[in-house]
């Protein structure tokens, strides 16, 4: 066959692929069988295998294509992706339309509702009608490059009739179907089964190989628009619609309501009729359907104003309460947890439930071998919410704390104020796990392969019982232990080692200073410099520093004092560990810079800085960027191919600039 006819069978192959693929997986009404699908399919395989030059990424054979990647690329979004505000109940629905009433300064306002669907977040780019970039949310700012996998999503489309370039965002997820099918491999081939669907979704497309994403049948909605230039639609509802339009499947399920008791309606509709559905949603998203209102409300640091979540309750279910065990802290306190009889509540299996303290055991009036209600909090921590008095049989058995520490034997206190008991013997071996296990996470001194299990086998190895000990660590001893070959052994002591390095408040936050979090730390790194300062700091000197309060800083004044202390600090220093802030210096950040306290938004195509170079600058004089242009924008920095937010800026009279000018003011 000549390139020029094959060319020609090739792209109606496709057309018609697409088209099935579409009727299929989108529309739920397949028009051929899939023997003829399979057919066409092979033939256009056979095709591109004859003539490699016909390939196209977009082509749909290209679904399950791309090899298996050691890491995701980071992918900057150009719109941050933010998420919603809560709200739990009516009133907090009545707020929020009262919010936005009053801040648009209007009686009634349309709203669309939606479901909202337990998945997660992902945003789909398309250049000149391809699908070239699919991404998570990760922070909002950052998320990582999944376009290989989700290509093996099939209702979404590989190319589109839309020639601008369009951002598309929505919620990927897995069918309960597809949920339990997987689970019940997972069980039969003796692996761990995923927690929920939502888990199993995330997981799926963090992996590596798209074969594996491929085969674990995901779906998706569509239901926001992030970067559209050309855009031209003035509301929500009318986009989805276009959503829709263009191929991609959007939920059925919205509603336009006109004020917000039809809102409350339409959320009650969906408690009884949630259970029908053959996907997960935890709540439901009550947006305001014109765009113009949208501009006008803006956002807060995390989340719009013109849009909220409304949270479905949680779900209770009833247990029994087996045990209550006790563990001790790392600053000493003796926590209560109820052992359950292991039960799902809003898709995981609970086993346990913190009892925080004795009086709450007491007012609960929990007992061992009580029935006994759980919720999760939130939705994530499990909680016993009461007991469930008219199960008793008379074997229930009241519990008492104890009056020694359960891990060392020492007396308990109850310190004045306090609610807690704790175990002050600062030798306590439960404390100083948990001290450690402080220590080397991620926030503190973050050094990889020191789990809790590790800490726990050094610790009982007596290999370590302090943190100078981690620096002394010996190599022979090490591989001496279960599970640790030559590999793990030298990448756990260069992990170690490369800690020494570490910025001040690494180390400040890792000592576990009371009341010291990890911000905290920061700041009083940045405002000390180094950490002889920090020692020959007085009070006054602590509560001088905003954001440092008279507890903390009484709590850092009676934490140098300590022998042991000094004692340690001494020997980190000796062992070679970085004592000294190594972030912004506070005297050298810019105090006049033309940026300092401006909100800049770039758009368009930078030629000569990328985007997230320029936002970096531009935040390090003190500017802050953002993604879209309203009133409180200060300055555009407008690239080649600047569209509908250069238009909006004019409107605004905002200050604009190219990307010439912008380099020069950074040069400056
Ligand atoms: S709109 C700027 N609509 O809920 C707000 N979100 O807490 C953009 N979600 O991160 C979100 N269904 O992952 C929107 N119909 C829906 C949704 C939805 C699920 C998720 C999404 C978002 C989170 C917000």
């Amino acid at each position: 066959m000549e390139e020029a006819k094959a060319k020609q069978i090739v792209e109606s192959l496709r057309e018609e692929l697409n088209k099935y693929n579409y009727e299929y997986y989108v529309l739920d009404k397949p028009s051929v069988s899939d023997y003829e699908y399979d057919q066409k399919m092979q033939e256009l395989i056979k095709l591109e295998t004859e003539f490699p030059s016909l390939m196209t990424p977009d082509s749909p054979t290209q679904r399950v294509g791309g090899e298996p990647i050691d890491a995701f690329k980071k992918v900057q979004h150009d719109v941050p992706m933010l998420s919603l505000g809560n709200a739990f109940n009516e009133e907090d629905l009545k707020d929020f339309d009262r919010r936005v009433r009053e801040g648009l300064g209007v009686d009634s306002i349309t709203y669309v509702c939606e479901l909202k669907i337990d998945g997660l977040a992902v945003s789909l780019r398309y250049e000149k009608g391809v699908f070239v970039q699919g991404a998570t949310r990760g922070d909002g700012q950052i998320g990582e490059d999944i376009t290989n996998n989700l290509k093996t999503i099939r209702s979404i489309p590989l190319r589109i009739d839309q020639s601008d370039t369009i951002e598309v965002r929505g919620e990927a997820f897995m069918p309960q179907r597809s949920f339990v099918k997987l689970n019940e491999e997972k069980e039969a081939n003796g692996e761990e089964a995923f927690a929920n669907p939502r888990n199993a979704a995330a997981g799926s497309l963090r992996q590596l190989d798209p074969k594996i994403a491929a085969k674990r049948s995901l779906d998706i909605f569509l239901y926001a628009v992030g970067r559209w230039e050309a855009g031209s639609l003035t509301s929500h509802s009318d986009r989805l619609t276009y959503l829709q339009k263009l191929g991609f499947k959007t939920n059925p399920e919205w509603r336009k309501c006109n004020g917000i008791e039809e809102v409350i309606e339409y959320v009650n509709s969906w408690v009884e009729k949630r259970p029908n559905l053959s996907y997960d949603i935890d709540g439901i998203v009550v947006k305001v359907d014109q765009l113009d209102y949208q501009e006008a409300l803006g956002f807060t640091a995390k989340s719009p104003r013109w849009a909220i979540a409304y949270k479905f309750p949680a779900e209770e279910v009833i247990t029994k309460l087996l045990d209550i065990e006790l563990s001790v802290g790392r600053t000493g306190v003796v926590t209560p947890t109820a052992l359950l009889e292991p039960v799902k509540v809003a898709g995981t299996t609970v086993q346990r439930a913190s009892l925080h303290n004795e009086d709450l055991i007491r007012e609960k009036d929990i007992r061992i071998n009580d029935t006994v209600v759980i919720k999760k909090a939130g939705d994530i921590i499990p909680e016993v919410v009461r007991v469930v008095v008219e199960n008793r049989t008379g074997k229930e058995e009241p519990f008492y704390m104890p009056s020694e520490c359960p891990a060392c034997g020492s007396e308990l206190v109850r310190l004045e104020g306090e609610v807690a008991l704790r175990c002050i013997n600062p030798s306590c071996s439960a404390q100083l796990k948990e001290g450690l296990t402080h220590y080397v996470s991620r926030n503190a001194m973050n050094i990889d392969g020191l789990g809790e299990k590790v800490i726990e086998q050094l610790f009982d190895e007596k290999l370590i019982d302090k943190i100078s000990d981690l620096y002394k660590l010996d190599k022979e001893e090490l591989l001496k232990l279960d599970r640790m070959g030559e590999k793990s052994v030298d990448n756990l002591l260069a992990a170690i080692e490369a800690s020494k390095d570490n910025s001040l408040e690494r180390l400040l936050f890792g000592l576990g200073i009371r009341y010291v979090g990890s911000k905290a730390a920061r700041t009083l790194a940045e405002n000390f410099e180094t950490m002889e300062n920090l020692i020959n700091a007085s009070y006054e000197d602590y509560v001088a520093v905003n954001e440092i309060g008279e507890k903390m800083a009484e709590s850092i004044v009676r934490y140098f004092e300590e022998e042991p202390v000094k004692e340690l600090i001494a020997e980190l220093e000796t062992l070679g560990l970085n004592m000294e802030y190594k972030g912004p210096r506070k005297a050298d950040q810019p105090t006049d810079s033309i940026f300092m306290g401006k909100t800049v938004v770039l758009t368009g195509k930078l030629e000569v800085l990328n985007r997230q170079e320029a936002k970096e600058k531009i935040e390090a004089l003190g500017g802050k960027v953002t993604g879209s242009v309203s009133k409180k924008t200060d300055l555009l920095i407008a690239g080649e191919e600047a569209g509908s937010k250069l238009t909006k800026a004019q409107e605004l009279n905002i200050e604009i600039w190219n990307e010439q000018q912008l380099r020069e003011a950074l040069e400056e």
